[in-house]
């Protein structure tokens, strides 16, 4: 396979092309892939039929949503059998937590340190479990999750533990393979939210150690579908939701519910191919070498300003973060600060919580409009992050 092409690989993506936006709002939703844009279009004129049929066209449809779910079980290294495609991590997460067994008295641990996606669907399963829920956080300034600060929340009657690889705020990454341990020796199940982590960093799900992980294409340079797995053992602890008379082997048996997006999930190989295939190492490497670079370029401006607080870790090694940086500028409103942004420059950045409002809120302490948040990834090039700092540094008091 040729080296991934970092200035290249910009030229994939119709979005960008268009016009002179500058895409920095990328971990709310990265743009797509020009051949994944036109095989929907194919798949949709050539062979929209309903699956399962055996005539000419029906099988081929067949085939394409069946390899589109084999693409993207290979590629977060996991069986086929052990994932569902469904509309949205959120979904998935809704419908996992439906579905697991457990029994009254149980703990689960959930952090504060989320977006809301993998806190909503635990609470409601302890609500109707009439499970215990203790919560994990870590305090000012290190704001990370770790095996050690789990240990002592752990019990002979935790079940379940929840957390993300990246938090969507502060782009620090998680040792999930660390914490899987503990939790693994504790006797319970772990959770992961991949969705901040997937864009940038090669999911190994088997490498992770982790009984359940999910993340969402529409970031990872696809359209709007989410993969969730849950391993072969964990899904014992799960009870399938589907039809009475319909099969019950896989995840998708289990929580899939009537299928999922058929154009969609067939274009997943792209998406795959795109990542290297079967040897995204490299592409990985080549990514994560460049986004140091972008993240240097925007945390060295920010870490030279004594009025600005960086929410996460100001280290620009790939190893500790990811480039979704979120900061606060003391006296200055976040929304109006992007506001002024919008207005002069073509810059697109964002405010808020991002759904993470209980980090926000109890662990931050900050106000309603929360965090300015810059979300890099590899189609990003240096040339804009240096002039995001030079709209900064005009529009800043
Ligand atoms: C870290 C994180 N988890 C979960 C989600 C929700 O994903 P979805 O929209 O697929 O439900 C998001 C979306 O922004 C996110 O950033």
């Amino acid at each position: 396979m040729p080296e991934f092409n970092i200035a290249k690989a910009k030229e994939r993506f119709p979005a960008l092309k268009k016009d002179d936006q500058v895409y920095l709002d990328n971990a709310g939703g990265s743009q797509v892939l020009g051949d994944v844009i036109d095989s929907v279009a194919q798949y949709l004129s050539g062979t929209n039929v309903q699956l399962g049929a055996s005539y000419r066209v029906g099988q081929i449809s067949n085939q394409k949503y069946e390899d589109g779910y084999k693409a993207a079980a290979a590629y977060i290294n996991a069986d086929p059998s052990e994932i569902v495609l469904g509309t949205s991590t959120t979904q998935n997460f809704m419908n996992l937590a439906s579905s697991l067994k457990f029994n009254e008295g149980d703990e689960i641990i959930l952090s504060k340190m989320e977006h809301e996606t993998n806190v909503k669907p635990w609470v409601y399963m302890a609500d109707k479990l009439k499970l215990t829920v203790k919560w994990w956080y870590s305090e000012k300034p290190e704001l990370k999750l770790t095996s050690e600060n789990l240990k002592p929340l752990l019990s002979a009657k935790t079940k379940f533990v929840a957390c993300t690889h990246v938090s969507n705020i502060l782009g620090s990454i998680h040792d999930v393979k660390a914490i899987a341990k503990v939790v693994h020796d504790a006797g319970a199940l772990f959770c992961v939210d991949g969705v901040s982590f997937a864009p940038h960093r090669q999911v190994d799900v088997k490498a992770f150690g982790v009984d359940f992980y999910a993340f969402s294409w529409y970031k990872v340079y696809g359209p709007h579908i989410a993969v969730l797995y849950a391993s072969t053992e964990a899904q014992k602890h799960m009870k399938p939701l589907a039809h009475y008379f319909n099969p019950t082997g896989t995840l998708a048996d289990k929580i899939g519910f009537a299928a999922s997006n058929y154009e969609i999930t067939q274009s997943i190989p792209i998406i795959v191919d795109y990542l290297g295939g079967s040897n995204p190492g490299p592409v990985f490497a080549a990514i994560a070498e460049h986004e140091g670079k972008l993240q240097k370029i925007l945390l060295d401006f920010l870490t030279s300003r004594k009025d600005i607080t960086v929410h996460g870790s100001t280290s620009s090694d790939s190893k500790e973060r990811v480039p979704t940086i979120s900061f606060t500028v003391e006296g200055v409103n976040s929304k109006e600060l992007v506001e002024k942004v919008d207005k002069a420059s073509n810059y697109g950045i964002r405010w808020g919580h991002f759904y993470s409002k209980r980090l926000c809120d109890e662990v931050l302490g900050l106000g309603p409009e929360a965090v300015c948040r810059v979300s890099m990834v590899h189609y990003n090039t240096e040339k804009e992050i240096e002039g995001l700092v030079e709209v900064l540094k005009k529009v800043l008091p």
